[in-house]
């Protein structure tokens, strides 16, 4: 999705809700169209898998995170917080 300027990827487990950066950080694919397993997406250009709690990649060949996104479910509705999480350094 976009909004706001942002492109999300978001993901749904359950009762959780889960939204990260939707271009991968290697060459921007999108991950929103990549295969999930478990808390990782897998990018479907080249394969790196980004954890979608953190954002960080826990595969090559992307090094580099996709920001964060606070997002809930509330009786089934959805609710986003556009500004990305901001990285502690
Ligand atoms: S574009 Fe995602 S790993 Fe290369």
């Amino acid at each position: 999705m976009e909004t706001a300027g942002h492109r999300i990827a978001l993901f749904r487990i359950g009762d959780a809700a889960y939204a990260i950066g939707d271009r991968c950080s290697h060459a921007e694919a999108s991950l929103a169209e990549g295969e999930l397993f478990d808390l990782d997406v897998e990018c479907p250009r080249h394969g790196s898998e980004f954890n979608i709690v953190t954002g960080e990649p826990d595969s090559l060949p992307a090094t580099r995170p996709v920001p964060t996104y606070v997002v809930e479910l509330v009786d089934g509705e959805v609710f986003l917080e556009v500004e990305p999480v901001e990285e502690e350094s």
